[in-house]
C-alpha cells in the first residue's frame, strides 16, 4: 500500500493506552493529562479486528506504545493473540522499563520481538526529576531483563534535554561496549506544550562520545530495519549510537507508518492535529471493507512533510506525547 508520496505504508503504531506511570518532562506537564475512560479506550477486541483487516491491507509490523503499554491489564494475552496473526511478522513495543524486570519474560514468551526503552539519564536524582518520580534502579533492572530474555535488538531512547550529563554518555560509551544496545539520541520535538529545558545538539554529543579514548564514531548500518534513525558505531563497540533528528533534519521522505491512538483514530502522522475517527466506524458496526476504507483515507491524508505548524499556521497540537504513543 503506497500513499501519494510513494511511501509504502505497512508500520501501524498502536497506543493501547494513556495513561503512564511516569510523567516526563518532555511528554506531559506536571499535573499530567485528562485520561480517557474506560468506554473511550479501545477495547483489545477492537484493537485485534482493525490489525487484522490492516494486516490484509498490507500491514506487516505493528509497535505497540501508550502512555506506558506495560501497564494497561491483560498486554500479555494481547501480544499472543496478534503474534497468532502470522501476517504480523514484526511486533515491538516502546516502554519506559519500569515493569519490564518483572514482565520480559511473560512478553517474550508470548511472541514479542524487541523493545525499545526510554533511558534519558542514569543518575537518580536527575532521571526522577526528569520522569517526576521515576526509580531510576527498576528501569535498569528492566533493561538487563529485555537483554536477558532476548527481547533483543534492545533500543534505547534518549530525548535530548538539559537532564544529559557527560557521565551518561560515559555510561553509553561503556554500554555499546558491553551489549549489542542501540542507543539513539532524539531531538525533543515541542509538542503538546511542555516545557523541558534545551539540551545538548547531536554534534555536541557526537564530539562528547569521541572524547572518551574509545575512538572515533563511525556510519555504520541499522542494526534493526530503515527507521528515521542514522547509526554509528566505535572501533570496538558490539552496540551503536543513533541519531534521531525530527527538528533538524526531517526524515518524512521515508516515513512508512501510521498511528493509532488508544481511543481510536488513526493519525497519518505524528506532528500533525489530523485524524481519522476508526471508533466509531466500528461502533457502528462498520465492515471490514468499510474498515479498510477508513485505513487508505489515512494513508491518502499523510502529508508529505511537517512543518511543526498546523494548516492555519498555527503551533498548537491537540494531544500531548503520552496521547499518541510518540
Ligand atoms: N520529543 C521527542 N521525543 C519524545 N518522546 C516523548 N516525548 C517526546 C518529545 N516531546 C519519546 C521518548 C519515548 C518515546 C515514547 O517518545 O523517547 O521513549
Ligand atoms: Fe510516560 Fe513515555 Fe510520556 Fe515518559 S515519555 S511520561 S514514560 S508516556
Amino acid at each position: 500500500m503506497f500513499d501519494s508520496y510513494n511511501r509504502q505504508i505497512q508500520y501501524l503504531r498502536v497506543s493501547v493506552t494513556d495513561r503512564c506511570n511516569f510523567r516526563c518532562a518532555y511528554c506531559m506537564p506536571a499535573q499530567g493529562v485528562k485520561l480517557l475512560s474506560h468506554d473511550e479506550i479501545l477495547s483489545y477486541e477492537e484493537f485485534l479486528r482493525i490489525i487484522k483487516i490492516l494486516s490484509k491491507h498490507g500491514v506487516n509490523k505493528i509497535r505497540l506504545t501508550g502512555g506506558e503499554p506495560l501497564v494497561r491489564k491483560g498486554i500479555v494475552q494481547f501480544i499472543q493473540d496478534i503474534t497468532a496473526l502470522k501476517a504480523i511478522t514484526d511486533l515491538s513495543m516502546t516502554t519506559n522499563g519500569s515493569l519490564l524486570f518483572d514482565m520480559a519474560g511473560q512478553l517474550k514468551a508470548a511472541g514479542l520481538s524487541r523493545v525499545n526503552i526510554s533511558l534519558d539519564t542514569v543518575d537518580p536524582e536527575r532521571f526522577r526529576q526528569i520522569t517526576r518520580g521515576g526509580n531510576l534502579d527498576q528501569t535498569l533492572k528492566g533493561i538487563e531483563a529485555a537483554f536477558a530474555v532476548g527481547l533483543t535488538p534492545v533500543k534505547l531512547n534518549i530525548v535530548l534535554t538539559n537532564i544529559i550529563t557527560k557521565p551518561d554518555i560515559a555510561y553509553f560509551v561503556e554500554l555499546v561496549h558491553r551489549q549489542p544496545v542501540s542507543v539513539r539520541f532524539i531531538e525533543y520535538m515541542p509538542i503538546g506544550e511542555c516545557q523541558v529545558g534545551a539540551g545538548p545538539g547531536i554534534e555536541e554529543i557526537k564530539e562528547l562520545i569521541n572524547s572518551f579514548g574509545r575512538g572515533s564514531l563511525k556510519s555504520a548500518l541499522s542494526i534493526c530495519g530503515n527507521g528515521p534513525a542514522k547509526y554509528y558505531t566505535l572501533p570496538q563497540a558490539i552496540g551503536t549510537f543513533g541519531f534521531i533528528t525530527p527538528i533538524s533534519e526531517h526524515f518524512c521522505g521515508i516515513c512508512n507508518r501510521i498511528r493509532l491512538t488508544a481511543d481510536g483514530k488513526f493519525k497519518p502522522c505524528l506532528l500533525s492535529n489530523q485524524e481519522i475517527d476508526v471508533k466509531a466506524a466500528l461502533r457502528n458496526g462498520a465492515s471490514d471493507d468499510e474498515i479498510a476504507k477508513l485505513f487508505y483515507q489515512t494513508i491518502a491524508n499523510k502529508p508529505q512533510g511537517h512543518s511543526l505548524k498546523n494548516a492555519d499556521g498555527s503551533t498548537r497540537f491537540f494531544r500531548k506525547m503520552s496521547q499518541i504513543g510518540g
